[in-house]
């Protein structure tokens, strides 16, 4: 294949897991940065509901005259779904993946672990990971044989990188960039580089608890959920407090159930654990609506109802 000249030099990208995380950054990436990119998800349904969602908003860009037909048809075109029987072999060819499965760090180590194995070994890894280090993540993909201190155990772990989209991923403007303590300075530039084809705004942050962004923003909603659970305000009064006092876009329950009480309960955890600090001991009100199955948006209840 013949070398590109952007600088990133992303060829092709490969997406492992297709929720709304992982459609978004497809479609940013074969939209934005006019990539091809492979989508892998272990469930076909789960391709099937991550491939509606491309079509919605591709349509929903035509109807509004931002794209026309062909454009939209180039960018779908651009979006390959890897058959689920292949596995990670049919990620082979790609030049960086781009992993956005849950937050469950036995699950991402052993997802970079069998990446590293299957893709070149110049392929950047990066993971969409909101909390986890991405220095354990890193630990995982030493070649069998190898050590944290050998040429090749240090080459793969160099290529491991943060790369954290925020949802919707095509209406958010940022992208925080995590180094890994491994990550080498080639691999960081590129990722920024590629984050940047994408039309994002990147900002960097080290590999602590919930990096810069979550790290901040999760206590903001665990006090919120806190407040309402100590009956200091109501749920809307909390809400609407925040919406038309601060002007943000939602208010902080209503942000909750956006991003899914799952998703706010493991990354106000990693932040606990992590950090063995008391001020980021989460909500029992959080815990016990996760407990409840009451998740959010995505389970049509949550502090409201969907
Ligand atoms: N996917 C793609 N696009 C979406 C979308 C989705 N799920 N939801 C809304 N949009 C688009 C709409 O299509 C619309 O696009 P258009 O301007 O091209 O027509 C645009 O967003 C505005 O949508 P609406 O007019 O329907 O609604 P709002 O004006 O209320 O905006 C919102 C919706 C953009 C979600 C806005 O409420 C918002 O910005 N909320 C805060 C979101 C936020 O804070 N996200 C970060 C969460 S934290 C995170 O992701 C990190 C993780 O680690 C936890």
């Amino acid at each position: 294949m013949a070398a590109t000249l952007v600088p990133h030099g992303i060829r092709r990208l490969g997406v492992l897991g297709a929720g709304q995380m992982g459609t978004g950054i497809a479609l940013v990436s074969a939209m934005r940065a006019k990539v091809p990119v492979l989508l892998y998800d272990k469930s076909p349904e789960q391709v099937r509901k991550g491939l509606g969602l491309v079509d919605k908003l591709l349509d929903k860009d035509v109807n509004k005259g931002r794209l026309t037909l062909d454009e939209a048809k180039d960018v779908r075109g651009r979006i390959e779904v890897v058959p689920e029987q292949h596995g990670f072999a049919g990620l082979r060819d790609v030049d960086m993946v781009v992993e956005a499965v849950s937050e469950n760090l036995p699950l991402k180590q052993a997802i970079f672990a069998e990446l590293a194995a299957e893709l070149r070994p110049d392929a950047i890894l990066a993971t969409n990971t909101s909390s986890i280090s991405l220095t354990k993540i890193a630990a995982s993909v030493i070649p069998k044989g190898e050590t944290a201190s050998t040429e090749l155990g240090k080459q793969s772990a160099a290529r491991v990188v943060g790369l954290h989209f925020f949802n919707p991923v095509p209406v958010m403007k940022l992208v925080e960039l995590i180094s890994a303590l491994q990550t080498s300075k080639d691999t960081l530039e590129r990722a920024r580089s590629f984050a940047t084809a994408c039309e994002k705004e990147v900002t960097v942050s080290k590999d602590v608890p919930g990096f810069v962004s979550n790290a901040l923003l999760m206590p903001f909603l665990n006090e919120a959920i806190m407040h309402l659970e100590k009956g200091i305000a109501t749920r809307d009064d909390i809400d609407t407090t925040l919406k038309l006092g601060m002007n943000h876009p939602m208010g902080p329950l209503q942000l909750a159930d956006f991003i899914g009480l799952d998703t706010c309960l493991a990354i106000q955890k990693t932040l606990y654990d992590g950090t063995g600090d008391s001020k980021y001991r989460p909500a029992i009100l959080l815990e016990r609506m996760v407990d409840a199955g009451w998740l959010g948006r995505k389970s049509g209840k949550g502090f409201y109802d969907y």
